[in-house]
């Protein structure tokens, strides 16, 4: 089938509305970030059941934090999180998601006053019992290439930066223990700060043995590029970009980004220096990709 063919499958879409949201009880709450890191990061995972809230790898849904915004004085708004669990959820039954939530804190500028993440901080501290009034699922285009009419032997390039990791532990769980089906390669760029931040380690570690899944990290607080930089993804992309130039000129290879807005500017100065080395036109090749639908942005 060409990469550019609609959907084969149903996408689920806005299910529960912010009017209409569901109360979803949350089952368990553990941090997968090491305790010596300062960021915290947590997988937060929901009970479905007595509702219809389906979803694809690759969406999103909304979580309404409850209370009032101070400036507004109205209801907090939504916000989104990637989901990170598959269609059947982490217990393989169906009925459950899972949310990789990293909590947000900040000094304020003008008044150097600590000020929390309203809905990542309530997220980060619900207890299991607890219920959340939960929306969506939303997204249709973030999605495995399966849902997206690609062949099941469709390579996946996937680009992550610290909670952006969330689609991709949906994708490549799907891809090695449920679909398989599925025979491309999957390859996984991972960035994070530290060692001590590289979220789901255990998980990956069962897929090592499979070559068909191959995973780079990139930890910025202690390692370093030649010329001295913060190891990024991006510079990640370069050092193995004969074999992505090889795959990514194939019509049934599917690039995703997910995670900081700032990474696609590092990501597309990664891969030009990789085609050029390769003697492709990588704004060409780029431009390929979107209008065949295999290059899937999702960053926040
Ligand atoms: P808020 O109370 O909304 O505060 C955040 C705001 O504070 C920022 O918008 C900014 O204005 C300000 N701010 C934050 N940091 C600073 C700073 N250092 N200096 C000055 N001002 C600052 N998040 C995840 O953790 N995991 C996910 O999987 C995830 N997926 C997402 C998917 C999508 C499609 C989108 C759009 C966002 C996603 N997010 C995810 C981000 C999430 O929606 C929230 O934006 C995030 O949790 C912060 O919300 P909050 O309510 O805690 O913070
Ligand atoms: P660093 O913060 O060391 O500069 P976060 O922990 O904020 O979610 O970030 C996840 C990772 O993304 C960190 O390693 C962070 O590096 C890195 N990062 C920050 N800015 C960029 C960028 N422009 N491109 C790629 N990676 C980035």
């Amino acid at each position: 089938m060409h990469p550019s063919a609609p959907a084969t499958i149903e996408i689920p879409s806005n299910l529960y509305k912010p009017n209409a949201p569901f109360s979803a009880t949350v089952l368990g709450n553990h941090r997968v970030t090491d305790p010596s890191s300062p960021n915290d990061v947590r997988h937060v995972t929901f009970d479905l059941a007595g509702g219809n809230l389906t979803y694809l790898e690759g969406q999103s849904l909304g979580v309404l934090p409850p209370g009032i915004d101070a400036a507004t004085q109205k209801p907090h708004k939504l916000r989104l999180y990637s989901i990170a669990s598959t269609a059947q959820g982490d217990n393989g039954k169906g009925h459950t998601v899972s949310l990789c939530v990293k909590r947000v804190a900040y000094t304020c500028p003008q008044t150097g006053n600590e000020i929390k993440g309203v809905c990542s901080n309530f997220v980060c501290d619900l207890q299991p019992g607890d219920t959340v009034q939960v929306t969506g699922p939303v997204g249709k285009s973030f999605l495995m290439p399966n849902a997206l009419g690609a062949p099941p032997n469709a390579n996946v390039i996937m680009v992550a930066t610290g909670t952006g990791i969330a689609p991709f532990r949906a994708f490549v769980k799907k891809r090695f223990e449920n679909q398989t089906q599925e025979s491309g390669q999957y390859w996984l760029f991972f960035g994070v700060q530290s060692r001590a931040d590289f979220m789901y380690e255990s998980e990956w570690q069962t897929y090592q043995n499979d070559s068909a899944f191959h995973l780079v990290t990139a930890f910025s607080r202690e390692e370093k590029t030649d010329a001295g930089e913060r190891m990024y993804v991006q510079h990640r992309l370069a050092e193995h970009g004969a074999q992505l130039l090889s795959l990514l000129t194939q019509p049934n290879t599917y690039f995703y980004i997910c995670g900081l807005r700032g990474m696609e500017a590092g990501i597309h100065a990664g891969l030009t220096t990789a085609a050029q080395a390769a003697g492709q036109d990588w704004p060409a090749l780029h431009a390929q990709m979107q209008a065949e639908h295999r290059w899937h942005v999702e960053v926040y």
